[in-house]
């Protein structure tokens, strides 16, 4: 509380030291408010308050600032386009576990407020924000970060924010990863077993095809979250079968990929996954979305996902008949040079009779 050294503005590398010990703490707030003039009303109000504020205009913008300005409190609207505030809190929880979150609602929305203060959110703001009131619960939020802080917590987070940042691919991002899915989760109740089957097979494709420990480790968590994006699509395109989606709800799925990157393209040492991620629905003859990528051109995880996403599909998917293994392999191998990579198509065959993977995943 005393002595702290406070940050100025935008820039938290310009700080100044507070030297009356009586003085506010500064802190870091972020706000993530996709109402423009919300947001600027409230980023003014903070600033003025001597504290340090960044805006951002959905959760996906927000939990790139969560990892690069680790801010002290996030006060987050609920309603917003593509991931709401409810999912959003879900990942700061687990992922920035010392994070205080403050939620804003308009009135039809407090039973979710409610929710999330019994999940652990610091408080909640019925809209329009009384600013006095805003005063009053960050400076709260900010002594409960504190208190956790205090109380050991903060060794915990300090672990837990460079290994989103590690390159090395190991268990923090598979953990990462199920927590995105656990956000697909809340919209499509298949979403998440069809990326853990995917992960499973594209690993074990990586794996007898013989590439690095790193890689198969990339392609099977780019596997994991490579329908995330998801989560920004409207419901009604989602339950629909893909032929029966006009040509506009077309172009909107097809921007599943891209939303699915862009969760993980700005964090430091996710490139490979991001790429893998961005063009898992392009095909080896260029007439795959989202860039038409052709060959080799295509991230070869990318290429091992779109095998694997396939199959998958074939075999337990909701909008056409099911498959059996056999089926599903002899269709993909038709496909072999045209839709898929003519090297993976083999090893799918050879996989699936090795391991008797589809009675397994049936479980
Ligand atoms: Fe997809």
């Amino acid at each position: 509380m005393v002595g702290a050294t406070a940050v100025e503005g935008n820039q938290p590398g310009v700080a100044r030291v507070v030297t009356d010990p009586t003085a506010p703490v500064s802190r870091r707030i972020l706000i993530v408010e996709d109402d423009t003039s919300t947001r600027e009303v409230l980023a003014k109000f903070i600033k003025k308050e001597g504290h340090a504020c960044a805006t951002a205009t959905d959760a996906s913008d927000a939990l790139q600032q969560m990892t690069s300005w680790q801010p002290d409190v996030v006060v987050s609207d609920v309603k917003m386009p593509g991931m709401d505030g409810l999912q959003l809190f879900g990942l700061i929880r687990q992922h920035f576990p010392t994070t205080s979150v403050i939620i804003m609602t308009g009135y039809g929305s407090v039973s979710d407020a409610v929710e999330l203060m019994k999940r652990g959110a610091s408080d909640y703001l019925l809209k329009p924000i009384h600013l006095p009131q805003l005063k009053a619960v960050i400076e709260d939020a900010i002594a409960r970060k504190q208190a956790r802080e205090k109380a050991g917590q903060n060794g915990a987070a300090h672990a837990a924010r460079p290994e989103l940042r590690s390159a090395d691919h190991g268990v923090s991002l598979e953990e990462f990863a199920n927590g995105l899915l656990t956000a697909l989760r809340l919209r499509m109740d298949e979403g998440r077993s069809h990326a853990l089957r995917v992960a499973d097979l594209a690993h074990r494709l990586a794996e007898a095809m013989h590439l690095a420990p790193t890689s198969r480790q990339a392609i099977r968590v780019a596997a994991l979250i490579h329908d995330v994006g998801k989560i920004g699509i409207d419901n009604a395109i989602l339950s629909k079968p893909a032929a029966e989606l006009t040509p506009e709800e077309e172009l909107i799925f097809h921007t599943h990929p891209l939303l699915s990157a862009r969760v993980v393209e700005a964090m430091p040492g996710l490139k490979q996954i991001a790429e893998a991620v961005r063009h898992h629905h392009e095909r080896f003859d260029g007439e795959g979305y989202p860039d038409g990528l052709m060959g080799t051109a295509i991230p070869f995880g990318a290429r091992i996902i779109a095998v694997a996403n396939t199959y998958d599909r074939m075999v337990f998917g909701a909008d056409a008949p099911a498959c059996t293994p056999e089926q599903a392999i002899e269709t993909i191998a038709t496909e072999s040079g045209k839709a898929f990579d003519f090297r993976v198509c083999p090893v799918l065959n050879q996989v699936v009779e090795r391991t008797g993977e589809a009675d397994s995943w049936l479980l």
